[in-house]
């Protein structure tokens, strides 16, 4: 009998030695240590950084409460190319991580990207680029982290009309409408197509009437938007009255290239995002608005519903505004530059001047 016991024991041993810890599959909430993988679309992209910091912070902010070293953020660069992201996903779940939270690059790629993470039993937080609502319903444990485009849009048509009926110099041309050009950011984003269609349904709204001179896509990059609007000056030059960028980044890039310009040219311009940059450039009256777009929120809110799927925690028992379990909204915020500011010193000669000509002109033809 004695000599049973000792064979068993030794099979016993045996078996644990070979799983390494014991013999019972581990499970979830027994694990240590909790890998988060963070997919960032590209990571030079400015807005995109300010949000990849947030979660780094809230992620150190917390170490107290939710156990330093038992869990950790890694981060992984798309470089803007499908086909790598969802290498990194795929190695990623492959080699065990227990949260994904993606900035997608591409949204058509959120279904396969989504029967992956399910089949292995990862949820997965979206952020910054919004899969459609068909592809959020694939699974329940799914959820989106973000803000709602058509907002944006229509703060940025507010600030526009705004700014139309205090400044009736806007039409440079004096034909009553406004004519304009709208610097979009990549074709397929919900901001892009949201922004752009918002915007100017707003303004129209506000009963103004508005022309078209150009839109083109600078893929959410300042020196893309440059080059575009350095070749627009020369097409339009003073007779463009606004320019509408789908993001921040993008309205610097115009005012880089009008600023290059020897002609003086001022031109409003609005964007979106609320940057630093875009703050500084608003108080010194080169921008006529930007709409904010909380990047610390929404990197606080990804570290945060990471972490407590990670940790097997219901999100729903800390996070009240789940609307129906898996999107959690931010507002965006209007900013609208000081009135006193806004106009420099060099439209208001080059007003005075053109309606210095304009009165030449017509006193010509009497
Ligand atoms: C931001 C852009 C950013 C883009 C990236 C947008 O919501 O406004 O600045 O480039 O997201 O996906
Ligand atoms: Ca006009």
């Amino acid at each position: 009998m004695k000599r049973i016991l000792i064979f068993l024991s030794f099979i016993l041993i045996s078996l644990s030695s070979c799983t390494g810890k014991s013999a019972v599959v581990e499970t979830k909430s027994e694990k240590e240590h909790m890998d988060i993988a963070v997919f960032l679309y590209r990571n030079d992209d400015h807005f995109i950084n300010t949000l990849k910091e947030a979660i780094e912070e809230t992620a150190v902010k917390n170490e107290k409460d939710w156990g330093k070293g038992t869990y950790s953020f890694t981060y992984f660069n798309g470089k803007n190319q499908n086909e790598i992201q969802i290498n990194q996903i795929k190695e990623a779940i492959s080699s065990g991580a227990d949260v994904l939270a993606i900035n997608i690059v591409e949204r058509g790629s959120a279904k396969k990207i989504i029967d992956m993470a399910k089949e292995a039993d990862v949820p997965i937080v979206f952020f910054n680029r919004q899969p459609i609502d068909v592809d959020m319903a694939r699974w329940d444990k799914l959820y989106y982290v973000g803000l709602d485009g058509i907002q944006s849009g229509e703060m940025q048509g507010e600030i526009v009309a705004d700014y139309w009926n205090e400044h009736p110099e806007m039409d440079k041309n004096g034909d009553g409408i406004l004519q304009y050009i709208m610097l979009q950011g990549q074709y397929n984003h919900q901001d892009t197509i949201l922004r752009t269609k918002y915007s100017i349904e707003t303004i129209k709204k506000a009963g103004i009437a508005v022309e078209e001179l150009a839109k083109e896509t600078a893929n959410w990059q300042r020196l893309e938007a440059d080059s575009i609007i350095t070749t627009l000056l020369g097409v339009y030059g003073d007779r463009i009255e606004l320019i509408i960028s789908n993001n921040d980044m993008m309205a610097l890039g115009a005012k880089d290239a009008i600023a290059r310009r020897d002609k003086e040219v001022y031109i409003p311009t609005v964007g979106v995002d609320g940057t630093s940059p875009a703050i500084e450039a608003l108080e010194k009256g080169e921008l006529i608005g930007t709409v904010f777009n909380d990047a610390k929120k929404q990197g606080e809110m990804v570290a945060r519903l990471s972490y407590y799927l990670a940790k097997g925690i219901d999100p729903a028992s800390d996070l009240e505004n789940l609307e129906s379990g898996t999107y959690y909204w931010i507002d965006y915020e209007k900013i609208e530059a000081k009135k006193e500011v806004v106009l420099p010193v060099t439209q208001k000669s080059k007003i005075e001047d053109v309606s210095a000509q304009n009165i030449e002109e017509s006193s010509e033809t009497d």
